[in-house]
């Protein structure tokens, strides 16, 4: 019944848009020249933007309610950003979905409203004007304490990262940010530098970040102070300043100083989604393919010419050990199998347990393990299942409650 009832919708809306399509294709025609209305015999839509106009091919949508009742909605379809349409939205549903529900034989339940409070809990964002952002202050110099202690460790020594772990700065701010428009073109030049500093358009999404993300073992653990200390901190390793004035290692840095923050590439992105218009100007862009790939909306026989062939520049050739040239299968060795809880405890523990910096019991740690057992491998086994303080509940993998019990069984053995 889903099905039939998706078909005859479907069918409906096809037409109906066919049948649109051609009229907007003259419009355009008449009203924009250079754009041509067909490519390789295949009509091509140039969606307008005045309302009017779209009216023309969204139309009104019906909708079958049961077998006897139809629905009609009129227009309130919007372009989006790819070219196509928004459903009409009636009582908060989209129209189309609205139906669906109905041809589901089990009602189910949606849970309750959320109260005001527990929305307050949620909305917890800092937006660029100041909006969730608390009074507060913070120094560099406490920043550079509680970085050390909460940070460096995937951090790096000043922001610089380490490993996979993003690096916090690129270096002086307002330097970096010059080099965003360089091309990787070959080897030798300088691609674009992006890090917090360079890159990012809002400091506001720094204090949020850290306030809700960070540390990533422990989010939403750190005081206003800590956030505004680190964030001082955080400009200071990108050389930045507030004002003209230096973030230095004796600057505080309060709410009022935040909000003066301008990072360097605040104008950098396009379209510019800021503002109330942010989103028209999105679509706007994306609605002109001129401003992307070949300048032409199309699905068929798009292109014409001689296409522009890229090439890798240059290869890795310096292997060590050096490359073998013979294709042979590496040889199997007779060893005993692994341990059957050993490849999830690499995926999904090893992060926190294989060294004790997370205040984990490392595995291989005799002493720490013969402590942790004191409690008895029943328990142990429901702390790993439903965590106990910084253990969150299966590491926050998703586990059964048996791979979990085979990978502790894996610790206890790796730890004698
Ligand atoms: C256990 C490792 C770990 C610790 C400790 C940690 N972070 Fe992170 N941090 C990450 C990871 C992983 C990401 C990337 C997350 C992502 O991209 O989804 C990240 C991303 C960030 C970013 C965004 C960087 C970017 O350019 O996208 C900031 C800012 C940040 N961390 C700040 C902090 C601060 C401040 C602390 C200390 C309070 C901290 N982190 C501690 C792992 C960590
Ligand atoms: C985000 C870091 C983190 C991850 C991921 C993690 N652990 Fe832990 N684990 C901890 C910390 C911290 C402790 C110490 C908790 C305490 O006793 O305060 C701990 C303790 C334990 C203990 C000892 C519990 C006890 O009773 O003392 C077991 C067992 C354990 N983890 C198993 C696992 C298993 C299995 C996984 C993967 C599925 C895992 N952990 C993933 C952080 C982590």
């Amino acid at each position: 019944m889903y099905k039939s009832y998706h078909n005859s919708v479907a069918a409906k809306v096809l037409f109906a848009s066919l049948f649109c399509f051609g009229n907007l294709t003259n419009i355009a025609a008449s009203e924009q020249k250079n754009k041509p209305t067909e490519i390789n015999g295949v009509p091509v839509v140039w969606p307008g933007e005045s309302r009017e106009e779209i009216k023309k091919y969204v139309g009104e949508a019906k909708a079958l309610v049961s077998k006897k009742v139809t629905k009609k909605y009129d227009f309130n379809g919007k372009l989006v950003i790819d070219g196509g349409v928004y459903y009409p939205i009636v009582d908060g549903k989209t129209g189309s979905y609205y139906v669906n529900e109905l041809a589901h034989k089990t009602p189910y339940n949606k849970g309750k409203r959320a109260t005001a409070n527990e929305q307050k809990a949620w909305d917890i964002d800092v937006m660029p004007d100041g909006t969730g952002l608390p009074e507060g202050s913070g120094s560099v110099e406490f920043g550079d304490e509680v970085y050390e202690e909460k940070c460096l460790s995937c951090h790096g020594d000043f922001g610089a990262g380490s490993g996979l772990y993003p690096r916090l700065t690129v270096g002086n701010a307002y330097e970096m940010h010059k080099t965003l428009t360089n091309q990787r073109v070959d080897p030798d030049t300088d691609g674009p530098h992006r890090a917090f500093g360079s890159y990012w358009p809002y400091a506001s999404t720094l204090w949020w970040y850290i306030k809700t993300g960070m540390p990533h073992q422990a989010p939403m653990s750190l005081t206003t102070e800590e956030v505004y200390a680190l964030a001082a901190y955080i400009l200071h390793v990108n050389e930045m300043e507030i004002e003209g004035e230096e973030v230095d290692e004796d600057y505080v840095l309060d709410r009022e100083k935040f909000l003066k923050i301008k990072m360097p590439n605040v104008d950098g992105f396009e379209p510019n989604i800021n503002g109330p218009k942010g989103q028209d100007n999105a679509r706007a862009y994306f609605n002109d393919p001129v401003n992307y790939g070949n300048g032409i909306r199309c699905m068929k026989n798009c292109f014409d010419g001689e296409p522009r062939v890229q090439r890798i520049a240059f290869a890795l050739t310096d292997f060590s050990p050096p490359l073998d040239s013979t294709k042979t299968l590496p040889v199997v060795k007779d060893e005993k199998p692994a341990h059957s809880g050993k490849a999830n405890y690499e995926a999904s523990c090893a992060v926190c347990h294989a060294t004790d910096a997370m205040g984990a019991p490392a595995v291989g740690d005799k002493k720490a393990w013969e402590a942790v057992m004191k409690k008895g491998i029943d328990a142990v086994k429901k702390n790993a299942i439903h965590g106990i303080n910084g253990m969150p509940p299966k590491g926050g993998a998703d586990l059964t409650d048996e791979q979990v019990n085979e990978i502790v069984d894996y610790m206890i053995e790796a730890s004698k």
